[in-house]
């Protein structure tokens, strides 16, 4: 295969485009690879360089790349219907519709299609206050919901100088994050009075207001923390005591990645409302907004404008239902199990040798490597973490660099991961770290 010239593909990039710079990205777009083909979990750059993708692009690619049954939804649908007027039904919208809600516990039934996962959690936002005829809503400290003004207002993992105010009515509440809690180990029910306190916050700063609580069943670019057992039950409750919705961001947890269909279901809390996106497009753009018949019901009441286009675009809804029927057809979930069980053994055999692994957490295709300076004071590595991440990068191996001290790597491997791949990864990462803490 002929390679296109990189250097001059770089100068025309930094010539014409935004130089778009995730400030939580170790490496930025200018100095880093021109990706030009993918397949599986492998995607190659303009220089022919292979690198096993472990962050499944913007993990929209959990598939794998260019999953065949999605690839040939697309090019069905781009010749029957591309896309139509989003007032009215079209035919891949209603099967997907149909398909999604009986993967769902009930009452949670309705869906509404949409673009990006900011635009699903604006939309259950909106919802959520519809509903109640509140308008305070809260979300975690260490919360990432989008980059739209009402989801950059809620992700409060991503705030920084400099974006202009923020929006009237949106509040934090402490993330429950076991592994630099006090006293995590001793007491079973440590996060209590976290949750507590959030709540007292919340009855000041919002008396009789609260419309809605918005979370992550797993917290993933807050640092892929996990919810402590009964967190979320107890969480819920406090929710409805004051008559507001419990929002579940399933943007990462969801469709199979954790191990179950739905994060929800391990934890045995089903919320009013959930937003999907990622990998729900199979690599398309497509999210979505699911509630009940009562919310809906009363959210509509009055009447209610929202929608983009593009909402509900066939071709984004057939690329849907391909993705659900490969993920429901070939029991996806239980192969995360698989993945994320032998992910965690290799990193849990790499602790072993290496105590500046502090924590290793996640779930299925969702896993963190908490790294520390010294694991009595748990110092944050974090420029450890950015040089392992650049030799990672160098050798072959994508995946990011999370959480409030910048020290959590983040794995998200696609579904198609091979045991063998597995082991490369490690490799890998194991040179990588046993380079930046020098042994
Ligand atoms: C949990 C969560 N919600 C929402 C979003 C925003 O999704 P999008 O970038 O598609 O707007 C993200 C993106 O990373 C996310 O991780």
């Amino acid at each position: 295969m002929s390679h296109t010239n990189t250097s001059g593909l770089h100068r025309t990039a930094d010539t014409y485009l935004i130089r778009n710079h995730l400030l939580t990205d170790v490496v930025p777009a200018s100095d880093g690879p021109i990706f030009e083909r993918a397949e599986g979990s492998v995607i190659w750059d303009t220089e022919g360089k292979a690198y096993l993708d472990f962050n499944s692009g913007q993990m929209c690619s959990a598939l794998g790349h260019n999953n065949p049954r999605v690839a040939r939804a697309i090019h069905h649908s781009s010749t029957t219907l591309t896309h139509a007027s989003s007032v009215y039904y079209n035919v891949p919208q209603i099967k997907l519709a149909k398909m999604l809600a009986e993967t769902l516990t009930a009452p949670l039934k309705r869906s509404m299609f949409i673009q990006s996962g900011a635009d699903s959690n604006e939309a259950a936002v909106l919802f959520a206050r519809r509903h109640t005829r509140c308008s305070g809503i809260a979300a975690f400290h260490l919360s990432f919901h989008g980059y739209t003004d009402v989801t950059r207002a809620i992700s409060y993992c991503a705030t920084g100088p400099g974006y202009g105010p923020t929006l009237p009515d949106l509040y934090a509440i402490p993330t429950p994050y076991a592994y630099r809690a006090a006293n995590a180990d001793a007491e079973p029910e440590w996060w209590r009075p976290l949750l507590t306190v959030g709540f007292e916050l919340l009855d000041r700063q919002c008396p009789g207001n609260l419309a809605g609580v918005i979370v992550e069943p797993l917290v993933s670019a807050g640092g892929v923390i996990e919810m402590p057992p009964g967190y979320l039950a107890a969480l819920q409750q406090e929710v409805h005591s004051r008559g507001a919705l419990l929002i579940f961001d399933e943007a990462q947890t969801g469709l199979g990645k954790l191990g179950t269909m739905y994060a929800y279901q391990q934890e045995g809390v089903v919320p009013d409302i959930v937003t999907l996106s990622k990998h729900f497009g199979g690599g398309i753009a497509l999210s979505v907004m699911i509630t009940s018949d009562e919310i809906e019901e009363k959210a509509l009441d009055g009447g209610l404008t929202f929608g983009h286009s593009h909402s509900s675009d066939p071709i984004a809804c057939a690329a849907g239902l391909a993705s659900l029927e490969e993920i429901i057809e070939n029991d996806l979930p239980h192969t995360a199990q698989t993945i994320g069980r032998a992910w965690q053994a290799r990193m849990r055999d790499l602790q072993t040798r290496c105590e500046m692994i502090g924590d290793i957490r996640g779930r299925g295709l969702l896993q963190g490597v908490e790294l520390v300076r010294d694991p009595s004071t748990k110092e944050p590595a974090a420029e450890e973490a950015a040089q392992i991440f650049q030799i990672c990068l160098k050798q072959g191996l994508l995946f990011s660099v999370r959480g409030p001290h910048k020290n959590v790597l983040r794995f998200v491997p696609p579904f198609t991961t091979t045991e063998a791949q597995l082991d490369q990864a490690s490799e890998i990462l194991a040179n990588a770290i046993g380079k930046a803490f020098g042994n």
